[in-house]
Order: structure tokens, then sequence, then C-alpha cells
């Protein structure tokens, strides 16, 4: 019995998928102590004092929040030099890209992406009956040329995930710069930077490289991953005032909770923490990377807070073999498994398990 009528697009619409969570495995496989390294989560949470404001935060709860998160955009204001009117901010940075569809992108428009590349990026045309236009990766990596020959007059936005999520690699800003030079200035390009503080600083800075020349360019940021706030939801995004007026009008309200302007208001504060972390993380990345080359493993050049274990036609074998070892991972089907770099002791485990796999011929 269909209950209402449901718009067309719902039909076919599969939803976004969620890493498997640990007890779920262990409830599949029988196992105990699984661990879950599947949506490129830090494995630290929030740096103590971070934790002290967020936990002191509570005391408003009963108090809406400020609706445009106004002492977190003024604190990345104040840290980032820029102006605060050309910083949004929005709940983690799904829910900016979402504004960003909501704000540019009409039923029928083109969306232009690299593919494979942020699931959200397919679930959102579908849900907003946009047609999507995939450009292929080249080794792992973005093609510019071809992104920028994709774009027609009936493209409406592009998406760049840079790094790009499954396959860890990211293009510089020279690379970007060239390619925004072919396209429409009209194009609204989102460079989404979900993973930058993993990213070789010599790629360069969209906000000095990009911006003053583009005001196309939407730069979206956030702290799930390198500041260890994935469940609190805060992500932004620095733009043209005009643009950040644009992303404002379709903000949800109060879509930044008290808790996370609280946590993220705290963690820019005391971010050279958070870099330590970082720094830890990206030695641990490098290395994985290592001891994968010299297994005879070598992966695409990380950027990121994963690897890519490039699997191709045996990763779903080889992710159930890691999964029955209690290690669950992110597969892409035909490209490879994508693990999340975590603590020494789970980055041994995983790795072990992986070559255990790819050993036993899963
Ligand atoms: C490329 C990319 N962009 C954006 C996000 C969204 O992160 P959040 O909504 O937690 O800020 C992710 C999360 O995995 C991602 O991989």
């Amino acid at each position: 019995m269909a209950i209402g009528k449901r718009r067309k697009a719902l039909e076919s619409l599969a939803g976004y998928r969620p890493g498997k969570a640990a007890n779920q495995a262990e409830i599949e496989h029988g196992i105990d102590n699984a661990i879950k390294l599947a949506s490129n989560e830090n494995p630290w949470g929030p740096v103590p004092p971070v934790a002290d404001a967020i936990a002191a935060a509570i005391d408003g709860v009963n108090r809406y929040g400020d609706h445009r998160a106004t002492p977190v955009r003024e604190a990345i204001a104040g840290w980032l030099d820029l102006d605060v009117a050309s910083i949004s901010t929005g709940c983690g940075s799904s829910g900016i890209l979402q504004q960003v569809m909501l704000a540019y992108v009409d039923p029928g428009d083109e969306v232009v992406f690299p593919w494979p590349s942020f699931e959200i990026y397919n679930i959102f045309c579908n849900l907003f009956d946009a047609t999507q236009v995939r450009v292929d990766l080249r080794d792992h990596g973005f093609d510019l040329d071809a992104v920028a020959a994709a774009v027609s007059d009936r493209t409406k936005v592009v998406f760049l995930a840079n790094p790009n999520n499954p396959t860890s690699t990211a293009v510089s800003t020279e690379a970007l710069a060239s390619m925004l030079a072919k396209i429409s200035d009209d194009v609204m390009v989102v460079v989404d930077e979900a993973y930058r503080e993993f990213a070789s600083p010599s790629l360069g800075d969209p906000i000095a490289d990009l911006l003053p020349s583009h005001p196309n360019v939407i730069i979206t940021r956030t702290f799930s991953k390198a500041y260890g706030l994935a469940g609190l939801r805060t992500g932004y995004a620095i733009a043209h005032p005009e643009v950040i007026e644009d992303l404002d009008r379709v903000l949800l309200a109060f879509s930044v909770n008290n808790l996370a302007q609280a946590g993220a208001a705290a963690a820019i504060e005391h971010r050279a923490l958070a870099m330590e972390r970082v720094a830890e993380l990206v030695s641990e990345r490098d290395r994985m990377v290592a001891a994968l080359a010299s297994a005879g493993w070598p992966v695409p050049e990380t950027h990121t807070n994963f690897i890519l274990l490039p699997t191709g036609d045996k990763t779903d074998d080889i992710y159930l073999a890691m999964e029955r070892q209690g290690v669950v991972t992110r597969p892409f089907g035909g490209l490879g498994i994508r693990v999340t770099i975590s603590t020494p002791e789970e980055n041994d485990r995983w790795l072990a398990a992986f070559l255990n796999a790819v050993g036993s011929g899963a």
C-alpha cells in the first residue's frame, strides 16, 4: 500500500548509505572486537578543552542557538583573516552541499562532477531531479580538461572533492585555475575540501589562489575529520558575500546546534592541538603506504586520512574476508577498498587482515 503521493524522485532514490557500524559486523559474523574504519572518522575525540566547551554548552540547550552560528563565523573570519560576510556555516559540509543545490539547481539543470567521487553528489542530483554529468577519473585522479569540456550552457554546478573521496588523490589550485579559465563564470564551482588538513600544503589554498579572481568558487570545509567532531555536524563555506547570502537564504533554521557551535568555536581556539593529531595521522598514513608498497601493493597517492586499496574486481571478496576478521572498511565494487587511517594498533590490525585476505586468495 502506498501512503501519500510520494515524489517520483524517491522511487529510485537509494538514500545515503553510512559506513557499517562495528557492532553490526560483530552480529553478522558472530565475532567480537570489530573495528570500524569505514567512514573516514578521526579515531580520537575532540581535544580536552574542546570536549570541556561542548560539555559546558549543555546548559543552554533549552534555547535555540544563533541561527547563523555567528560566533563560529566570526571565529573563522579571525582565524583565516577574512571578512565575516564571506563565511557561511551549515550542518556539516554535507548540509552546505545541499544548500548549494537548493540555491542554484532547478529540475533538469546539469551538475558536473568527476566519478567515482563523494556519493552525496549523486544522491542530491537524484533528489533535486538534476541531470548528473559524470566525468571519468584518469589514474584515480581528476581529468580537469574533461571536466571543463563536460560543462555546457545547462550546467549550474560543478562539484570537485579535492582531495577526492574515495580515491584520496588531489589536484593543485594552479590546475583548478586553468580549469576555471575554460568555463563560464556563472557556473558555481564547489571545491569540497573535507580532507584539506591531511593534504600537502604545496597544492595551494583556494582562498588565496582562486577566490579573488573567481567569484563563482565556493570552498567547503568541515570540523568532522581533522577536528574529530563528525558527530556534532559543523561545516563551513567560504565564498563571495553574494554567494554566502544565497546559501544563507536556504539555511535550515538553527542548522548548527548549540553544542556544535560551542565545539567548533573551541576547536578553532585550540586548533594547534588538533593539528598535532593530524600530523600523527599523516605519519601513520605514510607508514601504511610504505608497508603496502613493500608488500607489493602500491596505492594511489593519498592526501587524506584514508587509503584506497586497489583491489579491482576482487574488492567485494577481500572486503568480506577483512570484515570476517573484524575490520570494517568501505568497498567500492570494481575499484577498491577504502580504509580509514586510525591508531597505530588499529592500522597494524587492518594491514594484517588485508594481507591475510589477499594471501588466502580471497
Ligand atoms: C568529500 C567529502 N565531502 C564532504 C563530506 C561531508 O562531511 P561532513 O558533512 O561531515 O562535513 C565527506 C564525508 O565523508 C566527504 O568525504
